[in-house]
């Protein structure tokens, strides 16, 4: 990653130099200038981020638990009596349905407290006993990485009235995990090999996505459908809702998850929602706002949740943006817990509008004041 930011560094100054030489006009040099300078941002912001040590790390149990109490308007979750609520009857884009996904999410960060355990399976049940937005939910179905780590999993909740498949991301301790994942090349629909897991894309040129990306949805696709469709059948009530949700990397894989349940007929009936936590770009305009478009009709079901500074969402590859419809649900750079809902992805009066040199990863693994870190699986028990 350090060496392909060097190589993107060295390309720049040669465009600089060269611009300079042909003497052209200060207009692109300026430009050329900004984007290196947001670039040297990025990665000194990357490299810092990697190397220091979070102040997350050693929050006792206490802090943790009154920091995610602070989450409650009320100020505390021991009256927590939402938890129950289904699905179906809480408003998509409520901070309060916002952040019982981000719960759902916080969760597949949860660490194994058994030395040399091949899951963090055991952790993540143990929350449903916490009272905690997720209320009571059972584990149904997960899937692993190759360092036998939690990848995925679906759970399904009978009070809330759901089914949710959560997407890991990025692990704290490897946020280079995102620039990995990037521009490497892009796979264009010119031929048409994008249509057979998004049918509906129109087949040109102009639409492409991240190989990264793709690959990594490509590889689950089959292990996750296989999982899915049992869960969907055996809740097969049409009140239950399918939610899809992911979280940095795994909202960029979510998202595909997404588009692909789009194009198959059973699942897209029964999916109500899709939340991204600090999703990367991750393709073309017309990639991500065809498929947006599809993730829309005839009811608007995709929430883009960006907090605050965070960089990520601004970082993907070449030319690749966020979608031009009204998807994103933004936490002002504020220090209180401020919630917009933006006109579209170039609406400058939310995250787009941020400067590059003001954004930052610390602000990644959180919604708000939820801390979507390993540490939300230390809350205090709530009995
Ligand atoms: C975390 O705790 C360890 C040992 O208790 C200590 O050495 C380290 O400096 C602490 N780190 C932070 C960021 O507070
Ligand atoms: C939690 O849900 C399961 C079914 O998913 C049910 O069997 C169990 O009784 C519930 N527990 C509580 C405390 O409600
Ligand atoms: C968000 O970022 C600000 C500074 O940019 C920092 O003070 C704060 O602790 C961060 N919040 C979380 C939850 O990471």
């Amino acid at each position: 990653m350090i060496f392909y930011t060097y190589i993107c560094f060295l390309l720049h100054i040669l465009i600089i130099s060269s611009l300079q030489q042909k003497s052209l006009l200060g207009n692109t040099i300026r430009k050329e200038l900004s984007k290196f300078q947001c670039d040297i941002h990025d990665f000194t912001s990357t490299y810092k981020n990697e190397f220091q040590e979070s102040p997350f790390r050693n929050r006792s149990i206490k802090e943790i638990t009154a920091s995610w109490q602070s989450t409650f308007p009320e100020g505390n979750y021991r009256t927590n009596t939402k938890n129950s609520i289904p699905f179906s009857r809480m408003n998509l884009r409520e901070p309060d349905t916002i952040l019982r996904m981000a719960e759902y999410q916080a969760m597949i960060y949860c660490k194994s407290t058994m030395v040399g355990a091949p899951s963090d399976i055991s952790s993540i049940r143990n929350m449903a006993k916490k009272n905690l937005r997720v209320g009571n939910f059972t584990i149904e179905a997960t899937g692993f990485d190759r360092k036998r780590v939690s990848y995925w999993y679906i759970a399904s909740n009978i009070a809330q009235q759901s089914i949710i498949l959560v997407h890991r991301g990025t692990k704290t301790s490897n946020p280079s995990d995102v620039f990995d994942d990037l521009d490497r090349f892009n796979i264009h629909n010119s031929h048409g090999l994008l249509n057979r897991d998004f049918s509906y894309l129109s087949s040109s040129k102009d639409v492409y996505v991240d190989s990264g990306f793709y690959q990594r949805f490509q590889h689950e696709k089959t292990a996750i459908v296989s999982a899915l469709r049992p869960v969907l059948s055996r809740y097969s009530n049409p009140a239950f809702s399918f939610i899809v949700v992911g979280h940095s990397l795994g909202a960029s894989w979510a998202f595909l998850n997404a588009a692909y349940f789009a194009s198959q007929n059973d699942i897209n009936q029964r999916m109500s929602a899709i939340y991204t936590f600090g999703q990367p770009l991750l393709g073309s305009a017309a990639f991500v706002n065809e498929i947006t478009k599809k993730l829309n009709t005839p009811n608007e079901r995709y929430v883009r949740v960006v907090n605050r500074n965070d960089m990520v969402p601004h970082i993907g590859c070449g030319k690749c943006i966020q979608p031009e419809y009204a998807t994103e649900k933004w936490i002002m750079n504020t220090n209180e817990v401020v919630w917009k809902d933006c006109d579209g992805g170039k609406d400058l009066k939310c995250s787009s509008g941020i400067p590059c040199n003001k954004l930052s990863w610390s602000n990644h693994s959180a919604v708000g004041k939820l801390s979507m870190r390993g540490e939300f699986c230390r809350i205090a028990s709530n009995s």
